[in-house]
């Protein structure tokens, strides 16, 4: 598995795969990879001949020092799984390879992202997202990039990144890896003790509750009361936001329509751990 460091080596490395007329896959990561992250590569490993994970915990993107103190890191780790997975490219920079100064001078303007679910609550984390990602498909200059549906904002804001910046990648999404009680997998969960992950699993059963009432024609706004209170009921969780929205575009849905594509997504707090997921409806 070759490491690379820096900018540079990489896009040597890179020019010369696509001379050959090799497809290169690009797998943003901050490291500290479960199954979730690994799902990612196995997919990327189908459609490409050139894999590379990037390893980079961007320090633009948390909007609380003491959140980026605490974010986990362990690169060895990280490396064994990736070469058990047949990950053959890592990118792995150092923040002053990625950026000129210890903070980036330039801003990305995400307006519309600040404003809903995640970006209300987390200032600044999409611009940050935002400018690292863009950097990365620079660097990379990928055929094709992988993002996880559990982070359902991120990814549209990737799309509409892509789009309006032209940036020649596609991009694709991968469903959410889950735990058997249906938690979604994160690094997150590491922070969690048996009883508060058996709680935290109430947040995947409160998702599929509101789609079951969705589909079964409970008025949207009742539905999400009842299931507001389901959660309110939950010893030991804290919730934050709950959100019925068009998939596309995160706009939030007043009555539910079974021809636009629609989310449910989620975010509160288990023994102080902020936890996120969402997932799509789906009419059988
Ligand atoms: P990170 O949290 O490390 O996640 C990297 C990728 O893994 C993201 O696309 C995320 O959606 C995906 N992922 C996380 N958990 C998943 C799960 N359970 N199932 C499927 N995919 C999952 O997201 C970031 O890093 C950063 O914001 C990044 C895009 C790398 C920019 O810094």
């Amino acid at each position: 598995m070759k490491v690379f460091k820096s900018i540079e080596a990489i896009r040597v490395f890179l020019a010369a795969q696509r001379n050959k007329q090799l497809k290169i896959g690009l797998v943003p990561t901050m490291g500290a990879l479960h199954e979730g992250h690994l799902s990612l590569v196995e997919k990327a490993k189908e459609d490409n001949d050139v894999v590379v994970v990037s390893i980079f915990v961007n320090p633009l993107q948390f909007n609380k020092k003491e959140d980026l103190d605490k974010y986990p890191r362990n690169i060895d780790r990280d490396m064994k799984r990736l070469r058990d997975a047949g990950c053959t490219s890592v990118f792995l920079p150092a923040v002053g390879e990625m950026y000129q100064s210890q903070e980036s001078l330039l801003r990305f303007d995400v307006g519309y992202f600040d404003g809903i679910m995640e970006g209300k609550f987390r200032l600044g984390h999409f611009a940050g997202v935002a400018l690292v990602v863009s950097k990365l498909f620079n660097i990379v200059d990928p055929d094709n990039s992988y993002f996880g549906q559990k982070d359902l904002q991120q990814l549209v804001l990737i799309r509409t990144l892509q789009k309006e910046l032209n940036f020649r990648t596609e991009i694709v999404n991968v469903p959410t890896k889950r735990e058997m009680s249906g938690l979604a997998k994160s690094s997150r969960n590491e922070r969690l003790d048996e009883s508060e992950l058996r709680t935290a699993a109430n947040i995947f059963k409160g998702l599929k509750l509101l789609e079951s009432k969705i589909l079964s024609g409970v008025y949207l706004q009742n539905a999400i009361n009842e299931v507001e209170e389901f959660y309110n009921e939950i010893d030991g969780f804290e919730l934050e936001y709950l959100e019925v929205v068009q998939t596309d575009d995160l706009i939030t849905i007043r009555e539910y329509k079974s021809e636009i594509e629609t989310s449910i997504c989620v975010a509160g707090y288990v023994a102080g751990v902020r936890l996120l997921d969402n997932i799509s409806i789906y009419k059988n």
